[in-house]
C-alpha cells in the first residue's frame, strides 16, 4: 500500500515514523512534511485547503491507497468528503462529524442528547445575553469561541470581569474572526485532566492507551497556553476502572448518538477529560490525534497501524486488536525561545543523530527545515524528543538525556514533563 500523511508537525512525523516500519506500507508520502519526515517519506508542498483538487490529483497519480490527516482544519473543511467523492480511501471524520471539534455548540448539543457528563453551559449569539449570563452565574467560568481558533479560543476566567472581557474580545472585537461570532459559556470544572483517544469505524470504538499533555509554557504548569510542551503515556490518573467509565459513559453513547444523527464517526476521537470527584467529564472533543500525545502513543503501539486504519475505513474494527508496549513513554518538546509569542527561526540544530542513537529514543521533528544540507529551526515547537523507559521515572530520564544531546540557539523546554505522573506514583 502507498500511504499519504497530511500535516507538518511532530504528530505527523510520528505517523510517518510508524508507517515507515509497516510491512504493509510500500511508499510513504507527506504533504507538506518537514525536514525530519523527509528521511522516511517523500514530501511534497501542496495546498491542504478546499477544494483539495491538487491533493486529490497527487493521490491519484501516486496510487495512494490510504490518506491520514493530522490537523483538524482540513477535516473540519471537508477533506474526507472530497477524497471519498473522488473514490479515494481516507481515514478521518466527514465534515459533518468533525463538527464535534469544529463547533463547541454542536459538541455540547450532542453531549446533552446522549446524556454525556460535561460542564453545564449556555450558547450565545448575542454579546449582551452572554454578559448577562456571566453576571448572573459569576466566576470562575469558562468562555469558549464556538469555532476553530488554533487552540486559543478557550479562556478560563477567575473573575466575572475577565469573563466579560473574554466575551467582548471574541464576540465584539472578533479576535478569532467568525469562530467567535458564537460563544459557549460554561461551568469551570475542577480535577485532573487526561487525554483519552479512541479509533472509530462508525460503530466500534477501540480505546488507545491513556496520556496526558502539558499545555502551559513553563515549569510548574505556569505561563501561557501552548500547543503542548510535552506528554507522557500512560496517565496514572486513568486506571482501568476510569477507562471503562470513559468508554461506557462517554464514548459509546456518543458513537450511538452520532450514528442516530446520520453522522457515524470514523477516525480518531480525542476526548479531553476532566477527572472530577464525581467522575469523568468531557472538556472537549477533538476530531484527530493529539499533538504531542501521538508522539508518546505511537512508540508504545506494538501493533501495525496500517491494518487498523484500513479496518476503521471498512467498518471492521471489531476484528482488530491494538496491543501496547508496557513501557511508559515521555516526549519533551524543544521550542524556539519566546514561543508561544514572538520567536526567531533559522538556527542550526546539532545533536539530533546522537539523540536518535540512544536506545528506545526517537526525535520527532515539528518546526524544522533543511537549509543548505543543514537542519535548522523553522517554527515555534521545533522537536519532540521522545523516549521509552522501564518505568515513568526512567522514561523521563531517558527523554531528558536525549534532550541533553541536542542544541540550538535559544532552545526552550520544560524540565518537569511528567511531574503529575511521578507524584501519583510516589504518593
Ligand atoms: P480546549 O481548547 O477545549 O482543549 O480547552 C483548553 C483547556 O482549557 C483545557 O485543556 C482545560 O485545561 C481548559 N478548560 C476547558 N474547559 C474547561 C472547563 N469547563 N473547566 C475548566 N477548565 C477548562
Ligand atoms: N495536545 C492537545 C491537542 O492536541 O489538542
Amino acid at each position: 500500500m502507498n500511504v499519504l500523511v497530511i500535516g507538518s508537525g511532530g504528530r505527523e512525523h510520528a505517523f510517518v515514523w510508524k508507517f515507515a516500519q509497516s510491512p504493509c506500507a510500500q511508499r510513504v508520502f507527506a504533504v507538506p512534511g518537514n525536514a525530519g519526515m523527509a528521511a522516511q517519506a517523500e514530501c511534497q508542498a501542496i495546498s491542504v485547503t478546499p477544494p483539495f483538487s491538487e491533493l486529490i490529483r497527487f493521490a491519484r497519480e501516486n496510487d495512494v491507497d490510504m490518506t491520514v490527516v493530522g490537523p483538524e482544519a482540513p477535516l473540519v473543511a471537508g477533506i474526507v468528503d472530497s477524497f471519498e467523492a473522488a473514490g479515494l480511501c481516507i481515514f478521518g471524520p466527514t465534515q459533518a462529524a468533525a463538527q464535534l471539534e469544529g463547533s463547541k455548540d454542536f459538541a455540547k448539543r450532542m453531549m446533552a442528547k446522549c446524556r454525556i457528563p460535561t460542564a453545564q453551559s449556555e450558547t450565545f449569539d448575542d454579546p449582551g445575553a452572554a454578559r448577562a449570563y456571566v453576571r448572573r452565574v459569576g466566576a470562575p467560568i469558562v468562555v469558549k469561541a464556538d469555532g476553530l481558533a488554533a487552540g486559543k479560543g478557550v479562556i478560563v476566567c477567575d473573575t466575572p470581569n475577565e469573563a466579560l472581557s473574554a466575551v467582548d474580545m471574541m464576540m465584539v472585537e472578533r479576535r478569532f474572526g467568525d469562530a467567535g461570532r458564537r460563544v459557549v459559556v460554561e461551568e469551570c470544572l475542577v480535577g485532573e485532566e487526561a487525554s483519552f483517544m479512541v479509533v472509530c469505524d462508525g460503530t466500534t470504538a477501540v480505546p488507545m492507551a491513556s496520556s496526558q499533555d502539558h499545555k502551559r509554557a513553563y515549569d510548574g504548569d505556569a505561563g501561557p497556553n501552548t500547543g503542548g510542551m510535552g506528554a507522557y503515556s500512560p496517565a496514572p490518573v486513568v486506571d482501568e476502572a476510569l477507562a471503562d467509565r470513559i468508554m461506557t459513559e462517554i464514548v459509546m453513547p456518543l458513537m450511538k448518538g452520532m450514528a442516530e444523527e446520520g453522522l457515524p464517526y470514523r477516525g480518531i476521537l480525542y476526548v479531553g477529560v476532566m477527572v472530577t470527584e464525581s467522575g469523568p467529564k468531557v472538556l472537549e472533543f477533538n476530531c484527530r490525534f493529539g499533538d504531542p500525545e501521538a508522539q508518546v502513543l505511537l512508540p508504545r503501539l506494538a501493533t501495525d497501524l496500517v491494518p487498523i486504519l484500513v479496518a476503521a475505513t471498512k467498518g471492521t474494527l471489531h476484528q482488530v486488536e491494538m496491543l501496547w508496549r508496557p513501557e511508559p513513554c515521555v516526549c519533551v518538546v524543544m521550542a524556539s525561545s519566546g514561543y508561544p509569542e514572538q520567536y526567531a527561526t533559522g538556527y542550526p540544530i546539532r545533536g539530533i543523530e546522537r539523540a536518535n542513537a540512544r536506545p528506545d529514543t526517537v526525535v520527532f521533528h515539528a518546526g524544522t527545515a533543511l537549509k543548505a544540507g543543514e537542519t535548522v529551526t523553522s517554527g515555534g515547537r521545533v522537536l519532540g524528543v521522545t523516549a521509552l523507559g522501564e518505568n515513568i521515572r526512567r522514561a523521563i530520564e531517558n527523554a531528558y538525556a536525549a534532550v541533553g544531546e541536542i542544541a540550538f540557539d535559544g532552545a526552550q523546554f520544560r524540565r518537569d514533563i511528567g511531574h503529575r505522573a511521578l507524584r501519583r506514583i510516589v504518593s
